[in-house]
């Protein structure tokens, strides 16, 4: 067998609380996906030198052939990288914090990536993004750009419009998450058993079929068990994998209301938000939302967990989890390096492959990736409940980046008042003043 040729990545974000998860996982696959250097880059230096100075550690024990840098400074970070693998948060957990506690105020949703908190995060994220395309052509023109900053929804259709040639794939985890739950309903044992079909935007889609590798429909199978558990299996209970805590199970209980709505698909946990908001507002404390939870439980441990393991010199392995629902990561890098022809979910210009939808529209659907990139697979028509929805929120998702693109209040307020989650064009201006005021270091000035 031929050797594989190495990578140099740059994981961009490096003080991301994903990315020790992220580094155990590359290393564990690296037989697959070998490495020669490992990069990181972040805009603060001292969140991102805790987490680098315990990952060199890790890097340097297990595999010392690897060389590492973590650096503030694009040149070096984006100079000979084969990847970037994109994971900012824009504002951090602060900023976070507040797109999820200022529509609370109104009794509207308040969330990372849905209804005006996702609005706000996207009008923060552009630029951020945007920096990172532009140095990767500068500095490594060849490279790929692998984004799963969020809101990947508006980061992805900023950068269809903004720089249309632009190496950028955008994919998100939560649709890996719930095949995983669906493995474990049917008994399988990798995502490769399965094949699916799904359909819809990021974080706003459907499953409408999925199948073994003998073809047998296994859809009936999966609606009977989320009609009575939403996607919530044995293993999320009191688990340490990245959606098994208190809140994602309840979430994945939630399912089974989302989709008594529509039960000819299966849908993805994130509707919840756009399909059940008073019962989401209702279960929300306004002054301890999401943000909140994250910073006193996984920012602190991971964080905790690096500084001891730099501390003592010393990585035993239990003291970090290696992310192997992560590994979809490599999955897309393999395929686009080694020209594999994986099938996967992305988020692409939709061109026709959802005949009765707009052309232009970023949607999440399958996809074979080769080394030219992602050949989206054939949709067809979608129902028109479907339809109706996400003509709505694709609606939403560009008037943030006409807005964003414009400088213009009037644009951004359309986009938060024609948000499913926003009951009316005053609330909606409230919430944008609200934001806007704390947002004024990030967003562009608004007209
Ligand atoms: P985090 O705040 O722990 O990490 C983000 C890092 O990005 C921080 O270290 C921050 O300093 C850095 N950063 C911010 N702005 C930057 C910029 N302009 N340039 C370089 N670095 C910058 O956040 P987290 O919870 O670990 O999440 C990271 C990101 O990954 C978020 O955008 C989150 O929404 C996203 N995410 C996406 C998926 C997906 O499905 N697509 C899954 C998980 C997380
Ligand atoms: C899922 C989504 C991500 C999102 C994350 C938030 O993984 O796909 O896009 O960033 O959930 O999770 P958290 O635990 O930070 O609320
Ligand atoms: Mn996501």
């Amino acid at each position: 067998m031929n050797t594989l040729e190495k990578s140099s990545v740059v994981i961009a974000g490096g003080g991301s609380t994903y990315t020790p998860g992220i580094i155990l996982m590359l290393l564990d696959h690296l037989d697959r996906f070998p490495l020669r250097k490992i990069k990181f880059y972040d805009n603060d230096e001292e969140r991102q030198k805790v987490i680098a100075d315990a990952c060199e550690l890790i890097i340097h024990k297990n595999h010392p052939e690897i060389e590492f840098l973590a650096t503030c400074n694009p040149e070096e970070a984006f100079t000979d990288v084969d990847f970037v693998m994109a994971h900012i948060r824009v504002g951090k957990y602060k900023m976070r914090e507040l797109d999820e506690k200022i529509p609370m105020k109104y009794g509207v949703v308040g969330q990372e990536t849905c209804g005006p908190g996702g609005i706000a995060y996207g009008m923060r994220s552009i630029q951020g993004v945007l920096d990172l395309v532009d140095y990767m052509e500068k500095y490594s023109p060849n490279a790929w750009l692998l984004n799963y900053s969020n809101p990947a929804a508006i980061v992805a259709e900023a950068m269809r419009r903004l720089r249309p040639h632009s190496k950028i794939l955008n994919i998100c985890d939560m649709p890996i998450s719930i095949e995983n739950n669906m493995l474990e309903i049917l008994g399988f044992e990798k995502r490769s058993d399965i094949v699916t079909k799904y359909y819809g935007l990021n974080h706003f889609g459907w499953w409408y079929d999925v199948r073994d590798k003998e073809g047998n429909d296994l859809m009936p199978k999966l609606k009977e068990y989320v009609k009575e558990n939403g996607y919530l299996v044995q293993s999320d209970i009191d688990s340490a994998k990245q959606h098994g805590d208190n809140s994602w199970n309840e979430t994945y209980k939630m399912a089974k209301d989302i989709y008594a709505i529509d039960p000819d698909t299966l849908p993805n946990t994130y509707l919840k938000y756009y399909l059940l908001p008073d019962t989401v507002v209702e279960h929300t404390d306004p002054n301890y939302t999401r943000a909140n939870q994250v910073m006193d439980t996984r920012e602190k441990e991971v964080f905790t967990a690096c500084r001891q393991i730099v501390e003592k010199n010393e990585f035993r392995g239990d003291e970090l989890s290696l992310d192997e629902h992560a590994s979809y990561i490599v999955d897309l890098a393999t395929a686009l390096k080694f020209n594999t022809y994986a099938r996967m979910l992305l988020i692409v210009e939709n061109n026709g492959i959802i005949e009765n939808f707009d052309k232009t529209a970023m949607v999440e659907v399958p996809c074979l990736v080769s080394s030219a990139g992602p050949e989206p697979l054939f949709v067809g028509t979608i129902p028109t409940f479907q339809k109706g929805m996400m003509e709505e929120q694709v609606a939403v998702e560009k008037l943030v980046v006409d807005a964003w693109m414009e400088g213009s209040y009037q644009k951004l307020w359309q986009a938060i008042a024609l948000s499913k989650t926003v009951p009316s064009v005053t609330v909606a201006k409230q919430i944008l003043d609200d934001l806007y005021e704390v947002n004024k270091a990030y967003w562009p000035e608004l007209k």
